[in-house]
């Protein structure tokens, strides 16, 4: 899979018009100096795309010089285009990073299925990146993000932000701290509601594409289909297996974030399903999966086994949470961490508790303030401090919710995960998920 990016190749395959600048990272990558501004360019400005464009841009020290959205509507490319307005505007990423000399850092804020083929082709022109959560569509992708911002040496952080609010950042504290002692085993759900379609056919038809949207360009590197109204775009991509993740893909690096920080996890070396079948192109409106981690300093055993629930109303089974009293109520979504002197509720987003309650005050246990996951980037481009969510971390996190996509196509089969070479050694049909097709003119260039 490896192949050498060439620039030339990138415009000719992706047929933008215009000539070739012949950048790459090594002759444009450069340090951003502390005392100089980063110049920013957002990809996807509307949804959560306006408010890490606005959270990045609180720093004083950023610039946002370019504005790229398939949606040239109000609430998409029109309000951050009369916000910015000295930046320039584009329909297209590809173009936009075609005349990117300007450019410092790029914030990807598309639907999951773009994350990896923008991300990749920004890194390779030596620009750093702030990509939304899950950082890519397949696991081959997520790997090849790693890989390229390694090779070329960039600031990147992935937008699972709770992870710098203080109640994630108080409770890794505290299981650093050894509160609840060496940990047994761990429980993460997701029990709320989405909007978005589960569990459908697609209809057939189209609708008009409306005059502000782009369809082509929203489509990207997933193979082409008609437009229908509030099917995709915008925020509905979530359910259909071509563009989003499902419910895991959607809260898992949120959800399981402070037990990877916490407890050091690495990718997982197996994990079984279970799910109802899965329609041909969206996601089940349910799923448990049961990951088994190479243990840690922190675990108690030499693995540990994660179990993850989402379905509406979902929850942990009670008995499974030892010191947890019956009647305290456990939040929508979170994690329960079962150590050996204690367990820790992880809501989300909620200050964490500790149990028993009468061994773990709340009024005595102390609390780590947040930071600003947004300028944290923007601080660490210019050689201020480090990110917490680089993509050498968020890389197994992402590995780790994917695989468990992967796991909910093959329910009640357990999948033997070797991270090393990226094989699911056991499952053959369970291996062809791990990369996926691109749409012809679109595929990315690898690491
Ligand atoms: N970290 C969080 O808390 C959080 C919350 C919500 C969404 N997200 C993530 O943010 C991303 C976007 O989700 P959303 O709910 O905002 O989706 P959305 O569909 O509502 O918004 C996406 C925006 O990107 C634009 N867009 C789509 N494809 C594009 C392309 N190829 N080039 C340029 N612009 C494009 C759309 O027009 C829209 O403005 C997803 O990865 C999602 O998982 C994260």
């Amino acid at each position: 899979m490896t192949k050498q990016y060439n620039r030339r190749s990138f415009l000719r395959t992706t047929s933008i018009a215009g000539a070739a600048v012949g950048l790459n990272a090594a002759s444009y990558s450069r340090v951003v100096g502390a005392n100089s501004r980063l110049r920013i360019a957002s990809v996807g400005t509307g949804g959560k795309g306006w408010s890490d464009l606005n959270g990045v841009a609180a720093s004083p020290d950023v610039q946002v010089v370019a504005l790229c959205d398939i949606d040239s509507s109000a609430e998409h490319l029109g309000r951050a285009a009369e916000k910015y307005q000295s930046a320039s505007r584009y329909a297209d990423w590809r173009k936009l990073l075609d005349e990117s000399r300007n450019v410092d850092g790029v914030l990807v804020s598309t639907p999951d299925f773009m994350h990896a083929p923008i991300s990749l082709a920004a890194m390779h022109l030596g620009k750093h990146v702030f990509c939304q959560k899950p950082l890519a569509h397949s696991v081959h992708e997520v790997r090849q993000m790693q890989r390229a911002a390694a090779k070329y040496k960039l600031v990147t952080q992935m937008c699972n932000q709770i992870q710098s609010h203080t109640a994630y950042r108080t409770a890794v504290h505290w299981v650093h701290e050894g509160k609840i002692g060496k940990v047994k085993e761990v429980h993460s759900w997701q029990g709320g509601s989405p909007s978005w379609p589960r569990n459908i056919q697609r209809p057939s038809g189209s609708d008009p594409v409306p005059e502000s949207v782009r369809w082509d360009l929203w489509q990207g590197v997933a193979e082409e289909r008609p437009y229908k109204a509030n099917l995709y775009h915008p925020f509905q991509w979530r359910g259909w297996q071509a563009y989003g993740t499902g419910q895991l893909g959607d809260f898992g690096c949120h959800i399981m974030d402070p037990v990877f920080k916490s407890l050091g996890l690495t990718s997982p070396t197996r994990l079984t399903a279970e799910a109802p079948p899965l329609l041909p192109e969206t996601w089940t409106n349910r799923a448990m999966v049961e990951y088994e981690f190479p243990g840690t300093d922190l675990t108690a055993g030499s693995t540990l086994k994660l179990t993850w629930y989402d379905a509406v109303g979902a929850r942990p089974p009670r008995e499974k949470l030892a010191q947890v009293p019956d009647d305290y109520q456990l939040p929508g979504a979170g994690s329960v961490l079962v150590g050996e002197q204690g367990s820790l509720v992880i809501p989300h987003v909620a200050m964490p508790r500790l149990f028993p309650e009468d061994r773990f005050p709340a009024a005595e246990q102390e609390t780590i303030d947040g930071v600003n996951h947004y300028t944290q980037w923007a601080d660490a481009c210019r050689g201020n401090g480090e990110t917490t969510s680089h993509f050498d971390y968020a890389g197994p996190l992402t590995e780790t919710v994917l695989l468990g996509t992967i796991g909910i196509r093959f329910p009640d089969q357990e999948l033997h995960w070797d991270a090393k070479t990226l094989k699911v050694t056991n499952h053959p049909d369970a291996q062809k998920w791990i990369t996926k097709k691109y749409r012809k003119g679109w595929e990315p260039a690898w690491v």
